[in-house]
C-alpha cells in the first residue's frame, strides 16, 4: 500500500452552523485526495491537499469523450464518537468494475480504502451529526490526456472530495412523485448502464426536466429495447411490495448495482420476507396499482438512502401508493439502514468500517 503524503490547510473554512440547511452536495470540506496515473508509474504519489481547483488542458479527454468514473458513499459519526463508513468494500469493487467497463486502470483496493479512511479522518470534524445528515464522499477518476482522438487515455487523476450533506430530496422522507418515462431511455444492455459514470446521468437530464415540468421529482426508466420493463430511477434503485412480496428489477447489465439495493434485499430476507429479483413490466405495475396489490414502493440509493414513493405516473395513469404516506417496510428499512450506518442499531452483518 502506498503512503499518502498529507498537506493540511493553513486556512480552515468556516463549518456550516445550521445542519438543517445543508442540502445535498453544495458544501465541500477543507481537504481532498488526489492520485495521478501514468503508464510508466501506474497509480502513484497519493496526496491529501487543501481542497482547491484543479488545472487541466482544455484538450483533456474527459471533456470530450466523457471517460470518467464516479462513486458515492457516506461517513457518519456515531453517538459514542466513532466514525463509520458503510460497506466501502462494495463501492470499491463497483468502482473497479466501472473502471474495467470504461477502460480506466483499476485502483488497488487497499490504496482506495486507505484513501477513504485517511481523508475522512483528516476532515472528521466536518461530519454532521443531526439526524438525516452525513458526510457524503465522492471519489472519481477523470481522463487527462491532452488529445482529441477517440481512445482510452494514458493518464488519469483519481480524486476524492467530501461534502457534509442532508437529504438528497428536499422533501426528506416525505414520499416523492415519480414519472415513468416512455420515450427517452437511459441505457441499453451491452451499454454502460451498470457503470457509475457521468454519461448515464447526462442521458437522464432531458427526461428529468420533462418530469419536473409535470410536477414529478424523478424519472423511472423502462428498458431500452422493449420499453416495457422497469429498470431504475435516476439516482436510486426501485422496490415494490406487491401482494406481500418485495419485488425489485433483476440486475441485467443496464441497471446500477446499488449498495443500498443489496442491503435492502439482505435485510428483507433476514426479516423473513419473500424477495423476488425479476423482470417487472410496467403493465404488471399498473394492474397491481389498479387492484390494490401494489402496497408499497420505495427507492434506495446512497444519496437518497430509502426514499418512499407516493405517486407513480405512466402515460395518463396516476398511481397513488399507500395513501401518499410512508409504508411500514420503507420505514423499517430506513430506520435499520440509517441505524446501522450511525451505530444506533447493532451491525450484525459487519457492514460498517471504523475510521480511526
Ligand atoms: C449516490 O447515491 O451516491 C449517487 O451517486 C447518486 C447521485 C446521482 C446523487
Amino acid at each position: 500500500m502506498q503512503e499518502i503524503q498529507i498537506e493540511r490547510t493553513k486556512n480552515p473554512k468556516q463549518k456550516p452552523t445550521d445542519q438543517s440547511k445543508l442540502g445535498f452536495g453544495k458544501i465541500f470540506t477543507d481537504h481532498m485526495y488526489i492520485m495521478p496515473y501514468n503508464k510508466e508509474q501506474g497509480w502513484h504519489d497519493p496526496k491529501i491537499v487543501p481542497y482547491q481547483p484543479i488545472t487541466l488542458e482544455p484538450s483533456a479527454m474527459v471533456f470530450h469523450y466523457g471517460q470518467e468514473m464516479f462513486e458515492g458513499l457516506k461517513a457518519y459519526k456515531a453517538a459514542d464518537g466513532r466514525v463509520l463508513l458503510f460497506r466501502p468494500d462494495k463501492n470499491i469493487a463497483r468502482a473497479n468494475r466501472s473502471n474495467d467497463r470504461l477502460c480506466i486502470p483499476e485502483i488497488p483496493e487497499d490504496d482506495f480504502l486507505n484513501a477513504l479512511k485517511t481523508l475522512v479522518s483528516v476532515d472528521k470534524d466536518w461530519i454532521p451529526t443531526q439526524p438525516g445528515t452525513s458526510l457524503y464522499i465522492r471519489p472519481f477518476v477523470i481522463a487527462t490526456d491532452p488529445f482529441l482522438g477517440v481512445r482510452p487515455s494514458d493518464t488519469y487523476l483519481f480524486i476524492i472530495i467530501l461534502s457534509p450533506s442532508g437529504a438528497y430530496y428536499e422533501s426528506g422522507l416525505d414520499p416523492v412523485k415519480i414519472w415513468i418515462e416512455d420515450d427517452y431511455v437511459r441505457a441499453v444492455r451491452g451499454g454502460i448502464g451498470e457503470a457509475k459514470t457521468g454519461g448515464n446521468y447526462v442521458a437522464s437530464l432531458a427526461a428529468q426536466m420533462k418530469a419536473h415540468d409535470e410536477g414529478y421529482s424523478q424519472v423511472l426508466w423502462l428498458d431500452g429495447v422493449e420499453r416495457k420493463y422497469i429498470e431504475e430511477v435516476g439516482a436510486m434503485n426501485i422496490f415494490f411490495k406487491i401482494n406481500g412480496k418485495v419485488v425489485t428489477p433483476k440486475l441485467n447489465g443496464s441497471i446500477l448495482p446499488g449498495v443500498t439495493r443489496a442491503s435492502c434485499i439482505d435485510l428483507c430476507k433476514h426479516w423473513g420476507m419473500e424477495v423476488e429479483e425479476r423482470r417487472i413490466s410496467v403493465d404488471e405495475l399498473v394492474e397491481a396499482a389498479r387492484t390494490g396489490a401494489l402496497e408499497e414502493c420505495w427507492g434506495s440509493g446512497t444519496a437518497a438512502v430509502i426514499s418512499p414513493v407516493g405517486t407513480l405516473r405512466y402515460e395518463n395513469e396516476v398511481m397513488e401508493i399507500g395513501g401518499g404516506g410512508i409504508g411500514p417496510v420503507s420505514q423499517k428499512l430506513y430506520d435499520t439502514v440509517t441505524g446501522i450506518q450511525t451505530g444506533k442499531v447493532n451491525d450484525e452483518f459487519g457492514w460498517t468500517v471504523e475510521v480511526q
